[in-house]
């Protein structure tokens, strides 16, 4: 039976370059979006030249109701239709970064923030116990905000050190049936900083300033890990909270 794998926001970014790669190692895909449907169309032509299969959800996670049945209502159908084939690879890779500062914070800010960096992934993570087969692997993308508390950037570095201590908490139970738990920490990526309002200046000064080698990360340098995670020689290396940010150290 041919491998199938889960990835979280992969309509754009660091999610769709793992979705590319996936499908050239011929694993069948389930790609969640949100709101990025257009992206999400071009994503699935650029995939039809490989001969994988596709199935596309969309999901918002901050909707309460669609998080708690999301995983048997839009996944476990689709496996069905697979002959009831389970997940062999499930990617937590939607998020979202926005800063804060004390003025930000209310409850409704922070429901957001945990909901898509914290709850969703957990939750399907959770789902996967039941809808994974022996041999799995699981992999959870956070930030380095998770060990390099900043003051700007407080919901989102505390949601996904939120990810990562229920990821590690999680191993023993997978472990179980030899599915791996692991996450992967990125530095910042050049990928659409313009986005979220980050100057060049301060991805300089506040980042590559303090990294060994000095640029700043692709989505390749984060998806050759999880290709790396996923082989079979892999299958020993759980509970691992791997970062990929170029060497971080403060000079
Ligand atoms: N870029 C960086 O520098 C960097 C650094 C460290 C860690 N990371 C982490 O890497 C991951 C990917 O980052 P990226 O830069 O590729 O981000 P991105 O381009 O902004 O993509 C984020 C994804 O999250 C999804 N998403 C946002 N709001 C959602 C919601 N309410 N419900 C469901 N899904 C939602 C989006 O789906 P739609 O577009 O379909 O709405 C999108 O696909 C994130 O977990 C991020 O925290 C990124």
């Amino acid at each position: 039976m041919r491998k199938i794998a889960f990835i979280t926001g992969a309509a754009k970014g660091l999610g769709k370059n793992i979705a590319i790669e996936f499908a050239a190692q011929g694993i069948d895909l389930i790609l969640h979006y949100n709101r990025s449907v257009e992206e999400m169309k071009n994503l699935i032509e650029e995939i039809s030249r490989y001969d994988v299969s596709v199935a596309t959800v969309q999901a918002d996670f901050t909707e309460n109701h669609q998080l708690d049945h999301f995983f048997e209502e839009k996944i476990v159908p689709i496996l069905n239709n697979r002959s009831g084939s389970k997940l062999d690879y499930l990617i937590n890779n939607a998020g979202i970064y926005e800063f804060d500062n004390f003025n930000k914070l209310n409850t409704e800010f922070l429901d957001k923030m945990f909901s898509i960096n914290f709850k969703a992934p957990l939750l399907l993570m959770k789902n996967c116990l039941k809808q994974m087969n022996d041999n799995g692997r699981i992999i959870n993308i956070l930030s380095t905000t998770v060990s390099r508390p900043y003051k700007k950037m407080i919901a989102y570095g505390a949601s996904k050190a939120a990810l990562q201590n229920a990821s590690n908490a999680l191993i023993s139970d997978f472990g179980k049936r030899n599915i791996t738990v692991n996450t992967i920490i990125p530095g910042v990526l050049a990928l659409d900083n313009k986005k979220i309002g980050v100057s060049e200046k301060i991805i300089n000064e506040m980042y590559i300033r303090n990294y060994a080698i000095k640029r700043t990360g692709t989505a390749e340098d984060v998806t050759g890990l999880i290709l790396f995670l996923i082989k079979e020689g892999s299958g020993w290396i759980t509970g691992e909270n791997i970062e990929v940010s170029g060497g971080y150290v403060y000079e």
